[in-house]
């Protein structure tokens, strides 16, 4: 009878091994993004459809600056610009999400 390539425990240990790490590499894997207008669409309840406001109060965000609209998520998530809903609104989103929306706003006519 040929020797066994391996020794019997780490016969065992090796396919226990791979079940325990594979979940966690394929979990490592950063989720594909939402698209700009997805993300964007979870503002319209208070910014508008499609970002164009109904309400005098309420900044329309069609049309806005990329950068200006960046700037002020941003600010909104570090807490450094003071908003009654905003701030946790910010923290929703990570950079990339944010300039996704910034692309779509700032693209409405
Ligand atoms: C629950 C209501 C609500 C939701 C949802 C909401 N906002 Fe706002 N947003 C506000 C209010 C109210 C203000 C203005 C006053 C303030 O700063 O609190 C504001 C202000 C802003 C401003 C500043 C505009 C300017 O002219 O300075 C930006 C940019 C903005 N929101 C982006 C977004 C984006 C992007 C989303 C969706 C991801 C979103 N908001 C979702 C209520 C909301």
């Amino acid at each position: 009878m040929p020797a066994p390539l391996l020794p019997r425990s780490l016969q065992i240990i090796i396919p226990l091994l791979a079940m325990l790490l594979l979940p966690m590499a394929a979990g490592a894997k950063e989720p594909p993004i939402a698209t700009g207008k997805m993300l964007g669409d979870t503002c319209a309840s208070c910014h508008g459809t499609q970002g164009k406001s109904f309400d005098e109060y309420m900044p329309s965000l069609a049309g806005i600056d990329r950068q200006q609209l960046i700037l002020a998520m941003q600010d909104y998530r570090a807490d450094r610009r003071a908003s009654v809903v905003m701030n946790r609104v910010a923290k929703g989103y990570n950079d990339r999400e944010i300039e996704a929306i910034a692309d779509y706003f700032s693209k409405i006519k």
